[in-house]
């Protein structure tokens, strides 16, 4: 079609829209049964031109979209393969995803009932707490039927879902289903297949659900060589970590990188106050334990003695041009400060690959000739920068070299991007840093698809974080006003969870090694979970009390949760092979309510972890755990699992419920994994 002809097409499309949108007000009064226009002879015509204009409007309407797909050159769209569905319950398995089949379940029905719809939105979710509302639901109706609206096609919601649930295939995940409230179906699991997916669990133990392998490179950590290694890389450490061990989980090839920042103008300072003061650096290893002190040193006589600035900038360049003595005490200091990381990173058991901004220096070399033979740097007040949008001059441009010819952190991070897309051919590029990085985490990745860097599909996420704050809600300093250093932190971390232990008289109970262990994993686990479970786009609030109270949806109330759990199994005297042979022999049966919901809910850990693996907002996987532990403690007060006599004997056991107890602990065991926190089966 030709661009007259589409005008003409468009202009004759808005005059038709007009002329039904005159008419509404009549149609409207007649809706509402205002009766004034009946027996005007006019509103008969208007009418029948109405209807007139509809169907010209429709005819017209499809002809664009015709027109359109012939002359964007693309083939009619392929019709969307649909899923294959579950139809017997003997072939699903333990990692089934309840929340992906009902969805696969819902989007043949939506086809089906509406196959005009392009791409119909297939909303479900969890019903909530309410079991009148079923377990999931499906809330399609309501956008399905604005859809309609706007095709002209008269319907609400109620009718549509009704609609829907008439072409609903049947599935052996679904007992029965009803259409409630506005055009809401309530769907209701069937127990059977709950049944049989958790004794699969027991069997085959847990197994991640089925997802596409990616090469994942998540940057994290990333402190900087020398400054201080503050609360907030505390917090990109924890998030990181936990991010990882999630895609891990889900078998994804993930990249751990510390981007540590181990270049620029500040090691000439550096440099030249380790010339000074350890003259013989290179033959003795110099006592700067304390890189802290030493960096504020330096900088002191940076501002205050001209004539070490000067020597401390040649310091610069001569490190640059690889001098081996510059070289060889740049290499010194960063290995003085990776030592002090690496302490914090062994106690917390994180893994991560050191990959700072210095093994960059060639590739930035590289990338700033060919954004400058590209054409995409602009002079500015003898800067070379370069915007993400050069049209609009939308936020802020990167700085690419600066005016006395030196890089910056916005140079590294374009190297960094094209290595780890064209060199890791990494799909998934995720920065964790503190939420007010995001402007320059956008600016890269505007900047990298300009460039061609970036395509398609592939994007940077930015998982952004808020400040850590003390329990006064002001920036988390020491009593003292200084920044809080993070091995005093885990210090005293340490200190108050062992208080917290004897508090409850747990050194009575147990041993020496037990106790230490229970400290350990209280201290670590409570300040990772402290920072995991809050919307991390928040700021936060650092107490120590709030992380170690029993009570509440902190570490160590589930860490007791668990071990609580695990000692039902122990107390009754049943091995889990025993267990085992049961669930085989008999299989899973919930007689009471409470075992009811609490399989369900276990049910849902496949799909909570797809959901933390996209949306990278762990605190969900936290709500989760907590969820689980509340509801089994509601089970646990209703159903015995075990019946003694009067002398302690026990004279009946339910295994079921025991197996019940036994999953919970699985997947509770699983999620602190994922978390980072390490359990104990004593504490
Ligand atoms: N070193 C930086 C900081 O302390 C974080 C680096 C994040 N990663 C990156 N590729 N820019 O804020």
């Amino acid at each position: 079609m030709s661009d007259a002809d589409e005008n003409k097409l468009e202009e004759m499309t808005t005059k038709a829209e007009q002329a039904v949108k005159s008419l509404s007000y009549e149609v409207e009064m007649l809706d509402k049964g205002d009766l004034s226009f009946v027996g005007d002879p006019r509103l008969d015509k208007l009418l029948t031109e109405n209807e007139k204009l509809k169907h010209r409007l429709a005819i017209l309407e499809n002809a664009i979209k015709v027109e359109k797909a012939g002359s964007s050159g693309t083939a009619k769209k392929e019709p969307r393969k649909r899923p294959k569905l579950v139809t017997d319950i003997k072939s699903v398995e333990s990692n089934v995803c309840v929340m992906n089949e009902l969805e696969n379940v819902f989007e043949v029905a939506i086809a089906s009932a509406y196959p005009d719809l392009e791409d119909p939105p297939v909303a479900i979710t969890i019903s909530g707490n309410n079991p009148k509302f079923g377990d999931y639901q499906c809330n399609s109706a309501m956008a399905i039927s604005q859809l309609l609206k706007a095709k002209n096609i008269k319907t609400n919601p109620r009718e549509v879902a009704n609609n829907i649930l008439n072409k609903t295939p049947t599935s052996p995940l679904i007992e029965r289903m009803e259409v409630a409230g506005a055009g809401f179906i309530n769907i209701y699991l069937n127990k059977t297949f709950v049944e049989h997916v958790l004794s699969s669990i027991l069997r085959f133990g847990i197994k991640p659900p089925p997802t596409k392998r990616e090469k994942i490179v998540i940057d994290f950590s990333s402190p900087n060589i020398a400054k201080e290694m503050h609360v907030g890389h505390l917090r990109s450490t924890i998030i990181g970590d936990s991010i990882a061990r999630i895609l891990e989980y889900l078998n994804n090839d993930v990249l751990r990188i510390n981007h540590l920042g181990d270049w620029g103008t500040q090691f000439g300072m550096l440099i030249a106050h380790l010339q000074d003061k350890f003259p013989d650096y290179k033959t003795h290893s110099p006592p700067i334990s304390d890189l802290q002190a030493f960096y504020k040193e330096s900088k002191k006589r940076f501002d205050e003695d001209e004539e070490f600035k000067k020597r401390a900038y040649s310091c610069v360049v001569k490190l640059q041009s690889h001098e081996p003595d510059y070289y060889a005490a740049w290499q010194l200091i960063c290995e003085v400060s990776r030592q002090e990381f690496q302490k914090v990173y062994d106690r917390l058991d994180i893994k991560i690959i050191d990959r700072g901004e210095s093994f960059y220096q060639d590739r930035m070399d590289l990338v700033v000739k060919e954004l400058k033979e590209q054409g995409f740097l602009e002079e500015d007040e003898g800067r070379l920068i370069m915007w993400g949008n050069p049209e609009t001059h939308d936020g802020i441009p990167l700085t690419i070299v600066k005016s006395d010819g030196g890089y910056t952190y916005d140079t590294s991070d374009m190297a960094c991007i094209k290595q780890r897309v064209q060199e890791e051919k990494g799909e998934r590029l995720i920065y964790v840093t503190d939420a007010g990085q995001h402007t320059h985490f956008v600016t890269i990745e505007a900047c990298a698809r300009r460039a061609g860097i970036l395509k398609g599909a592939k994007k940077l996420e930015h998982v952004g974080f808020g400040v850590v704050l003390g329990e006064d809600k002001k920036k988390f300093k020491t009593r003292s006003g200084d920044t809080v250093r993070l091995v005093e932190l885990l210090n005293e971390g340490l200190v108050r969870a062992l208080e917290k232990l004897i508090e409850k008289g747990r050194d009575q109970v147990l041993s020496p090694e037990e106790l230490k262990q229970a400290q350990e994993a209280v201290a670590y686990g409570c300040i990772k979970y402290a920072d995991l479970s809050h919307n991390r786009v928040n700021d936060y609030v650092f107490s120590f009390d709030k992380m170690l109270d029993d009570r509440g949806n902190t570490a160590v109330y589930l860490l007791y949760a668990l071990t609580r759990i695990r000692s039902i199994a122990r107390n009754s005297q049943i091995s889990s092979d025993t267990l085992l042979a049961e669930a085989q022999k008999s299989g899973l049966k919930f007689t009471h309510e409470a075992e009811w919901k609490l399989g369900k809910v276990l049910l849902r850990f496949p799909e909570t972890i797809l959901k933390v693996s996209k949306d990278l907002y762990i605190h969900s996987l936290c709500e989760y755990l907590y969820e689980i532990s509340a509801t089994f403690t509601e089970f646990y007060d209703k159903c015995y699992c075990i019946e003694k006599d009067k002398d302690s004997k026990i004279v009946k056991i339910f295994y079921d419920r025991l197996i019940l107890c036994e999953i919970t602990a699985l997947i509770m065991e699983k999620c602190f994994e994922m978390l980072g926190i390490k359990t104990v089966s004593k504490m």
